[in-house]
């Protein structure tokens, strides 16, 4: 109960989904992201009295209480990380943006055609780290997820580092039952010191209220 009175009347951005970057109008490279993560923290943060703002590349099943901003690519979520940060206490990153996109958007579809071709991509800008330079970020407490498939913690400890978080939790996506699609969830949350609290295979409404008590117990 102490963890929900400290998220009472604070202000969230929370990201969800996979980033999809246009190739034509109908085409797209995308991601396994499913979004359920985000929404699950949206919802339970918005039920502990937190103000959420909740942008996301999926129509995402929140109560009437959460804000939704929609966006599709990555350039699309960062203007809109920015804009909402502007008003906001907590930054928890669970969306899963794009490293690169199509160097060319189509106008017009693509033709089917009988030889190979190669499908050139350019790097977006990596949000959160970005956010380290940016103005906007100052005062607020940044959460980053790691989907990971190797050296889990290594990974995520040196995304910690690199991209300047307060904290990042860490799933590894390389198992079917947990993760990115999946309805249950299993997360170790690092901060500078090291991990900080593991939580057990779950559903993901369940993880969501571990990793939200965590960050409570920080911003108090
Ligand atoms: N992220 C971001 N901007 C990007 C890519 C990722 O802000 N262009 C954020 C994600 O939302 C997540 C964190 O960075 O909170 C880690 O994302 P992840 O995909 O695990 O790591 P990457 O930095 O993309 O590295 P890699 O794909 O090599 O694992």
């Amino acid at each position: 109960m102490a963890e929900a009175a400290a998220l009472a009347g604070r202000r969230l951005v929370v990201t969800a989904g996979g980033t999809r970057e246009p190739i034509d109008p109908v085409r797209y490279v995308g991601n396994r992201s499913s979004g359920k993560m985000g929404s699950a923290l949206a919802t339970v943060a918005s039920e502990q009295g937190a103000r959420v703002t909740l942008i996301s590349t999926v129509d995402p099943t929140v109560p009437p209480s959460v804000a939704v901003v929609r966006v599709e690519t990555a350039q699309e979520m960062h203007q809109a990380v920015r804009e909402a940060l502007r008003d906001a206490d907590v930054l928890l990153m669970a969306a899963a943006v794009a490293d690169h996109r199509p160097a060319v958007r189509s106008s017009s579809k693509l033709k089917k055609r009988t030889d190979a071709w190669a499908l050139q991509l350019v790097p977006t800008t990596d949000i959160l780290a970005s956010l380290q330079d940016d103005p906007v970020r100052e005062g607020v407490f940044v959460v980053g997820f790691a989907a990971e498939t190797d050296q889990v913690m290594q990974n995520a400890e040196l995304k910690l580092r690199s991209k300047g978080l307060d904290l990042i939790v860490v799933n590894d996506v390389g198992r079917p039952d947990i993760g990115m699609g999946a309805d249950d969830n299993e997360v170790a949350v690092i901060g500078a010191e090291g991990v900080v609290a593991h939580v057990a295979r779950a559903p993901k409404r369940d993880v969501a209220r571990q990793i939200l008590a965590v960050v409570a117990a920080r911003i108090r």
